[in-house]
């Protein structure tokens, strides 16, 4: 594990080579035998002994195709490999944060060569740029955005290889992760930070928040430090977001284990020692080496404290003293994002994805109902947690995770959540990242970005299976093995109530390439020549129902990925099925967030882990930044 250089990838290429794709793979392509691309697309298809049955239901929503006009304002833009930002004709972009920009005119000016000093790192923007929501606050735009992880070469450019080699490089790496809080203005220059805003705010991997919901002062969150186990230091790995109805923001804690190690022994407690398996926490860590110099990250001696992360944490745009809140009622897993809804009734829903191959998607019911200005204290904290059974037939349903059903406690069902949805037979999914909910239609979307390892064998013939033993078999909503590419699921919740435990589903795009392959790995009827894209993950659906997808994938444009280019946006019709792409990113970087101005005159992209030289020229470090995209015309962009 230790020969590959995880400076160098992006978190999701390294996972990939640590974990190399098999070779091995359980129907052999049965796909490719099976299924023409024709017969994929004409409807009912069975896809070979073991695998799943596809009715025409998959073809639902996609069947008015071409009978109407066109509801794009833009034309589709052809693929880039370049190191800019491209947009449509009529449209422009232009940065308006970069990491290390200064939050406080007290702040170190950030040097193209060193990066960002130490006095002063936790009063800058922070790196990797994630999940974002902005917020109207007082008449004021309040962008609160995720730093997912760093980029430490990048960041520690004084060291070798950009491994961390003293406390305070550690600290360093602590302060540019997280979230910011900071207010944005346009100028005639376009929008900028307001510094010194008093709504700027840092929260990184050091900021004290409390825990509520059923594991909050359980004995496994308890540490030396934190006795009552109802206080944390931090949120960590803050990937994708969500909003509250009350204008709170929701960001959601990912590849948490990779920040922890040991310098000694690894716990051999029986339930510690099974929740590390299954979370993959392990002596090595990622990288990051927080354990070598910072003791709260050492297993061997604080063994809690990879219980204390993997949640959904609330912050308060609006109040700069607000103690963030970690809701452990939502699950402990890797979160990708939180898509947030109301039933009819009133109740709070938020669906979640858990990103890592074969895991799960979850969906939270809160107990008592949403009343504008009213009490919101128990929504993210009293109610029911499921987890997602899709069945052949393209029905589906939510298995609620209780103590009858899973044999657990509630505090076990929320700190070791993927062991409870194993035990009600939840099924394996393509790494589910964003969830987003449409606002004109009573219906979720889901990417499911790739599973190298769907369908495959191990040594002894048996089938790969998540860590939690259930089988990656290739089924109905994850259909191909090696699945390279990614499919984006859609649902709707049986009576158009999303706390409904019932839905039907389908799959809105399958993601391939019809100009290498003529089966399913073409991808579905809208995949063309002119949208190729592979591995999406962020997404947000717009005021209009516009879906916007983005993607981080393989953008090598070569073999199996040809005519793809570099990571992108794209926006697809939930109506008449089509695709098409908005925008290109720099080479080698993630497009990742998304949201709008109040005005809805100017969307925020986040661009995250560009390579040289975006954005300041070939001579400075490259910089994760967040572009403002506007319409030359002035009009609405979402
Ligand atoms: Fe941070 Fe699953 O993306
Ligand atoms: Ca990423
Ligand atoms: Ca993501
Ligand atoms: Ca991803």
């Amino acid at each position: 594990m230790k020969d590959i250089d995880r400076n160098k990838l992006s978190a999701d290429d390294w996972d990939e080579q640590t974990f190399p794709r098999p070779k091995v793979q359980e129907f052999d392509r049965v796909v490719d035998r099976a299924v023409s691309r024709r017969g994929f697309l004409g409807g009912a298809l069975a896809f070979g002994s073991g695998a799943a049955v596809m009715g025409t239901a998959f073809l639902k929503g996609t069947s008015a195709m071409a009978q109407q006009a066109t509801r794009f304002a833009f034309e589709g833009i052809p693929a880039q490999t370049d190191g800019t930002v491209h947009v449509p004709e009529g449209y422009s972009w232009k940065v308006t944060a970069r990491w290390g920009d200064k939050l406080f005119s007290d702040a170190p000016e950030f040097d193209p060569e060193t990066g960002v000093a130490f006095e002063g790192s936790d009063r800058v923007f922070g790196e990797n740029t994630d999940g974002m929501e902005l917020f109207h606050v007082a008449g004021r735009e309040i962008l609160v955005v995720n730093s997912e992880y760093t980029n430490n070469e990048i960041n520690l450019p004084q060291t070798e290889d950009g491994t961390p080699q003293n406390a305070e490089q550690v600290q360093l790496l602590q302060n540019l992760q997280g979230v910011t809080v900071m207010e944005l203005a346009e100028g005639p220059e376009g929008w900028a930070i307001v510094v010194d805003s008093p709504y700027n705010r840092r929260i990184h991997h050091r900021t004290p928040m409390r825990f509520d919901g059923p594991a909050a002062g359980h004995d496994l969150l308890k540490t030396e430090a934190d006795p009552e186990g109802l206080t944390s230091l931090g949120t960590m790995n803050n990937c994708g977001s969500g909003r509250t109805p009350w204008g709170t923001y929701l960001t959601c804690e990912e590849n948490f284990n990779g920040y922890f190690g040991a310098t000694g022994e690894m716990p051999e407690d029986e339930t510690l020692a099974a929740g590390y398996a299954r979370y993959g926490i392990g002596s090595d860590g990622w990288g990051y080496n927080y354990h070598l110099h910072d003791p709260r990250f050492d297993v061997s001696t604080t063994p809690n404290e990879p219980h204390r992360a993997g949640y959904i944490v609330e912050i308060d745009p609006a109040n700069p003293e607000a103690t963030p809140v970690k809701h452990t009622a939502l699950g402990r897993f890797k979160h990708e994002n939180a898509a947030t809804a109301l039933a009819p009734d009133g109740r709070l829903v938020v669906y979640m994805g858990d990103d890592e191959r074969g895991e799960f998607m979850y969906k939270w019911v809160s107990r008592d109902i949403y009343v504008p200005g009213g009490d919101t204290s128990t929504l993210l904290s009293e109610g029911q947690l499921y987890a997602a059974v899709f069945e052949d037939d393209m029905s589906g349903r939510w298995a609620a995770l209780t103590p009858e059903a899973t044999g657990m406690e509630p505090a076990e069902i929320a700190i070791f959540t993927r062991t409870a949805a194993s035990a009600v037979g939840a099924t394996t999914m393509d790494r589910p990242e964003w969830i987003a909910v449409n606002p004109v239609a009573v219906e979720g979307y889901c990417c499911l970005t790739n599973n190298s390892r769907r369908g495959a064998l191990n040594d002894d013939g048996s089938v790969r299976t998540n860590a939690g033993g259930d089988p990656m078999s290739v089924n109905a909503p994850n259909p191909r093995e090696t699945n390279e590419y990614g499919q984006i699921l859609r649902w709707r919740p049986a009576g158009d109530d999303h706390g409904s435990e019932e839905f039907e589903w389908d799959l809105y795009v399958m993601a391939g390439n019809p100009m290498v392959h003529d089966d399913a790995y073409a991808g579905s009827e809208a995949i063309k020549e002119g949208n190729l894209f592979n591995s999406p993950d962020g997404m947000q659906i717009d005021s209009t129902g516009m879906i916007w997808i983005q993607t981080d994938g393989d953008d090598s444009n070569e073999g199996d990925f040809a005519g793809m280019g570099n990571n992108q946006m794209l926006a697809g019709d939930p109506v008449t099925g089509e695709i098409r792409r908005f925008l290109t990113g720099p080479n080698g970087c993630e497009v990742t967030g998304l949201t709008w101005s109040t005005d809805r005159r100017t969307m925020f992209v986040g661009i995250q882990h560009p390579g040289r030289p975006f954005p300041d020229g070939p001579d400075s470090l490259p910089r994760s930044s967040i572009v403002a995209v506007k319409r030359d015309d002035g009009a609405l962009v979402g």
